[in-house]
């Protein structure tokens, strides 16, 4: 096997084992694979290695057939000097109009601001919306929002008290055959400073980083950074202190306890930080019984 396909191969093992099951796929790995089905033997009906993850000709005609399009510059802009309600007000206003995020809505796709009280101590920042986010204008109203409430309800707080919002103002890939594909690092850089200017504003005493691409977005990239080791620490982001956990669509998938547990140590710990008390029920959840 070509030795580039036995690194994307290895690659894919690692993040399998790591609970990722979607992958970007790039030109160059694409290449290769489009070279490999070419080139490979007829008579062996190869499964990819996770076949639900890459599908390399779905992704080829994908990609075919998505416009070029060349990102312009991150938005920059001040704030009004204003109190928070009213700040938030401007910047969503800006955020609706801004023609980037417009163009890259489906037909009936709204762009996703985020929601909630803007003087919050808690701040979950997600990766993007999905189907239902794009279609109600709202985050987290799908199957892993309606967890995400589950969540706030163990810990005794409602969305209404929280602050919620995206890294990508819109759906990303509304427009391709095969699922709801995390945003490309253009779209992240683009959107960036809207959400960064959202915590701005809401100024809480912490922010939760759910899955992969709020902790990349937030902290910056690097790859050799692993969910599975950095959830559950403190980092920081621009001077508060910022928890990364697992992304809820990750514990619809897993739907096992110990990670449901994993999730809920995270979040006491946000409930130590912030001073919410904790009961002894609420420490025994997801235990082993
Ligand atoms: N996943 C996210 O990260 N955000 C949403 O709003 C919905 C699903």
């Amino acid at each position: 096997m070509h030795a580039g396909l036995v690194a994307i191969r290895q690659e894919l093992k690692r993040l399998q084992s790591e609970g990722v099951d979607r992958v970007y796929v790039g030109d160059a790995t694409l290449q290769l694979l489009a070279g490999a089905r070419s080139s490979a033997a007829p008579a062996r009906p190869t499964p990819t290695v996770v076949p639900e993850i890459i599908k390399p000709a779905a992704v080829a005609k994908a990609v075919e057939a998505a416009p070029v399009s060349a990102f312009p510059p991150p938005p920059e802009f001040d704030l009004p000097e204003d109190g928070p309600a009213g700040q938030m007000q401007w910047l969503r206003q800006t955020v609706l109009d801004c023609p980037v995020c417009r163009e890259h809505l489906g037909a009936s796709g709204k762009v996703v601001f985020g929601e909630g009280n803007e003087q919050a101590d808690l701040f979950f920042c997600g990766e993007a919306p999905g189907e239902e986010e794009a279609r109600s204008g709202r985050p987290f109203v799908g199957k892993a929002g309606q967890l995400l409430d589950k969540i706030l309800s163990a810990m005794g707080l409602s969305r209404e008290k929280v602050y919620m919002a995206d890294i990508l103002k819109w759906q990303p890939g509304h427009d391709k055959p095969i699922g709801t594909p995390p945003p490309t690092a253009e779209e992240i850089a683009f959107c960036l400073p809207y959400l960064k200017a959202q915590i701005r504003i809401v100024r809480p005493k912490v922010v939760i980083a759910l899955g992969n691409t709020a902790v990349s977005g937030l902290l910056g990239p690097d790859p050799d950074r692993r969910m599975g080791s950095i959830r559950g620490t403190w980092q920081e982001f621009d001077g508060i202190p910022l928890m990364a956990t697992f992304h809820p669509s990750y514990l619809l998938r897993r739907d096992d306890s110990s990670t449901k547990r994993q999730v809920w140590e995270d979040m006491m710990q946000v409930m130590e930080k912030t001073g919410l008390s904790i009961s002894e029920k609420q420490r025994s959840y997801f235990l082993p019984k």
